[in-house]
């Protein structure tokens, strides 16, 4: 359902005056309902793939296909789509907005005007999914008054909202306790498994990289499979 192929990304130094190449040909099968776990080193490029796969960043070569979609022909109506609709994201700085409730936040991915494919109740959906995440006493907090591990459990909540059918989770766990973590993992897992919920999970545990179906290692510019 993902195909990554011979994919590479390069960014200009600070400078500009030459460029960086952080990963090179770098070539990624994913297929639905599948969870895939990418872990690697500090700076080694898991964030950059991952925006690359949700259309936040572009890649300098290569080509992405879901769904046998090429990103690089679609419209900038099927890219926002794609973003809103398709595709849940987990960002590792979570990029809740301030000045709206736990709940707001929660409800925003709902509000797009797409096809609300996902049914109506925007509000009751969004209650489901903080309780899901175990907020559900917190939802009429400003993000400043929740704690690291709260915010990173309302950006989880705010990537379902509108039920993708792949998710991007960057580091979902980074913030949480043991307990905290193992409850996302198996939220995370359930929803894989009853609605085929396709998931990558960029992680520095092994613990979670162990309860994804395939591991991937990203290591000077090489993506290796070990399972
Ligand atoms: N916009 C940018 N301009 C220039 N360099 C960038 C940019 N974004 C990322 N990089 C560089 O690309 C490399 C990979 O960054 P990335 O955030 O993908 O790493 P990561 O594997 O997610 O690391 P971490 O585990 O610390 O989150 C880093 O060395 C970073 O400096
Ligand atoms: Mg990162």
């Amino acid at each position: 359902m993902i195909e990554v192929s011979n994919l590479s990304k390069s960014f200009p130094s600070p400078d500009g005056e030459e460029t960086i190449d952080i990963f090179n040909e770098v070539n990624l099968t994913v297929e639905e309902g599948s969870s895939v776990a990418i872990v690697g080193p500090s700076g080694s490029g898991k964030s950059t793939l991952l925006n690359m796969i949700g259309l936040l960043d572009l890649p300098t070569q290569g080509k992405i296909v879901v769904d046998q979609k090429d990103h690089a022909l679609l419209s900038e109506e099927q890219v926002s789509e794609y973003r809103n609709q398709t595709v849940g994201f987990i960002f590792q700085s979570h990029h809740l907005l301030p000045s709206c409730t736990v709940l707001e936040n929660v409800m925003l991915p709902g509000l797009a005007g797409f096809h609300d494919s996902a049914g109506g109740d925007l509000t009751g959906r969004a209650k489901q999914r903080l309780q899901e995440v175990g907020l559900d006493h917190r939802m009429n907090h400003l993000p400043s008054q929740i704690s690291g591990g709260e915010r990173q459990r309302v950006a989880v909540a705010r990537s379902l909202i509108n039920q993708p059918s792949v998710l991007l989770a960057d580091e979902p766990t980074g913030a949480l306790d043991q307990k905290n973590s193992d409850h996302l993992m198996d939220l995370l897992e359930q929803l894989n498994e009853e609605k085929l919920l396709t998931l990558i999970l960029v992680t520095h545990s092994l613990d979670c990289a162990k309860r994804m179906k395939q591991s991937y290692h990203l290591k000077e510019g090489n993506l290796e499979k070990q399972r």
